[in-house]
């Protein structure tokens, strides 16, 4: 009695290791997801800023969000765009120097004078 139950229990380790076995030869031969191009249309074309002022802005604008995101802003002042600008150096940690900010400014107003 005793001799037969500990050789169940060998038989089913035994088992237990070929259906592990298995399971892990299995897994490996499974085919993977299979990845390809995929197209997306956002809701803001324009990812990248043309025209007046392009350079600068797609340098320092659009590391973080579109230039749709800062074309949607309606016509503002030097001043104002500084405070806008600085708030993206200061509270959103943009990389750019604090000595170009004025040249980010200028590129913006001139770039909202030339689409009015
Ligand atoms: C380091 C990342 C980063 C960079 C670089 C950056 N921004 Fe932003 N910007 C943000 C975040 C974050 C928001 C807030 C998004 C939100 O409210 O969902 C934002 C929002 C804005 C807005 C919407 C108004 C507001 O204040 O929320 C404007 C306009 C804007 N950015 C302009 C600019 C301009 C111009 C530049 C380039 C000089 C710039 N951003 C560069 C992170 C950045």
């Amino acid at each position: 009695m005793k001799i037969i139950s500990t050789y169940s229990a060998r038989a089913a380790l035994v088992a237990l290791a070929a259906a592990t076995v298995c399971g892990t030869i299995a897994l490996a031969a499974a085919p993977g997801p299979t990845l390809g191009p995929l197209s997306v249309n956002v809701p803001s074309p324009g990812g990248y800023f043309q025209g007046t002022g392009a350079e600068i802005l797609n340098q320092h604008c659009v590391t973080c969000h579109s230039a749709g995101f800062v074309e949607r802003q309606p016509k503002l002042s030097a001043s104002t765009w500084t405070v806008e600008v600085t708030k993206m150096k200061k509270a959103f940690g943009a990389p750019y120097a604090e000595a170009d900010i004025p040249k980010i400014v200028d590129a913006l107003v001139a770039r909202q004078k030339a689409m009015k």
